[in-house]
């Protein structure tokens, strides 16, 4: 059981040599939670989606559900090591897709298998605000691993691409959907069907990234959301989330009527009742998350 300031975690991030998790206070004075920030660490090869991967984000994903003091997920990959002698350094990359040693000789049986029930559909169904924090190649299952975040912020040496259409495949991990959703048809038919690369000050144009900011910044501007999101009631933030995706799958007026009753279900909650007091007296707000 991991001590951090005051507050105890009813479980310890899972452990794994190619996943690693990091707890940061959302507050340095006060003991209001964590946000857990995950590092995909294979650098040398730039953080591919192997089986091993796979496993450990879904095992990361079933901690955050169950550790209520971890209000939010930050998903990035690892820079690359310094290269030995003589040899090339390897560039940075959030993930540069599926590992794709895994598909030389897989047939369709033993790939039903392992995108069914995946830890980016995992990813996806958290119910917790999760940040993409994206520095280098982005790329297939990359890509979408970002998708499946609720906001992506990139550094501006970042590259964005589905080039799956050069492997003789589409995109497996929901970007023919998710993509689709950030980006529009048009542009998610192009990214799609050309496999071309978007820089990233295209991808925030076309609504692909929320922001771009230097490789310097991107840590303190990622963090810093991160603990303004924190801050927040974890209970309103989930039923924000569920609402907000509800604009993916219900038609507008289905959708509006989902938010009404939101909305007013948010009244019964102690949290609305704690914010409204909190504003009238001009006092922060003490969140119960409930
Ligand atoms: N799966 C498995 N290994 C991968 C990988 C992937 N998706 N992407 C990169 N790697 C490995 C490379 O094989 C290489 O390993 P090695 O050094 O042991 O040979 C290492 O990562 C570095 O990649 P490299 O290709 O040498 O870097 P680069 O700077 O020349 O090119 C990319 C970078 C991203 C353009 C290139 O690696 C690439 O196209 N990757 C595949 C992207 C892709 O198609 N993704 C979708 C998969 S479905």
């Amino acid at each position: 059981m991991k001590k951090k300031r005051g507050l105890t975690l009813t479980m310890n991030p899972p452990e794994s040599d190619v996943i690693k998790v990091d707890l940061h206070p959302i507050s340095e004075d006060d003991d209001i939670g964590f946000f857990a920030c995950m590092t995909i660490d294979r650098p040398d090869k730039l953080n591919a989606l192997n089986a091993e991967v796979m496993a450990s984000l879904k095992a990361v994903c079933a901690w955050m559900e169950s550790s209520d003091d971890v209000r939010v997920l930050v998903v990035t990959g690892a820079a690359p090591k310094a290269p030995l002698e003589g040899k090339r350094a390897k560039p940075h990359a959030f993930v540069a897709g599926a590992d794709i040693t895994e598909f030389a000789g897989a047939g369709s049986g033993v790939i039903r298998e392992k995108f069914r029930d995946n830890a980016v559909e995992a990813l996806w169904n958290l119910s917790k605000p999760t940040i993409a924090m994206v520095d280098g190649f982005a790329l297939g299952g990359g890509c979408e691993v970002a998708c499946s975040c609720d906001v992506r912020i990139a550094s501006n040496r970042s590259t964005f691409g589905t080039p799956e259409i050069n492997l003789g495949l589409i995109p497996g991990y929901g970007a023919t959907q998710r993509l689709e959703r950030l980006v529009g048809y048009g542009k998610a038919h192009e990214m799609i069907m050309t496999g071309d690369m978007v820089p990233a000050d295209e991808a925030q144009r076309i609504g692909l990234v929320n922001h771009v900011v230097s490789p310097e910044e991107l840590e303190d501007t990622v963090f810093a959301m991160a603990r303004r999101i924190g801050s927040k009631s974890s209970h309103t933030l989930r039923v924000g989330k569920q609402t907000v995706r509800a604009a993916l799958d219900e038609g507008l007026t289905d959708g509006v009527e989902l938010e009404a009753v939101a909305f007013a279900n948010l009244f019964d909650s102690e949290d609305k009742e704690i914010g409204v007091q909190a504003f009238l007296n001009r006092e922060t707000a003490r969140w119960k998350h409930r």
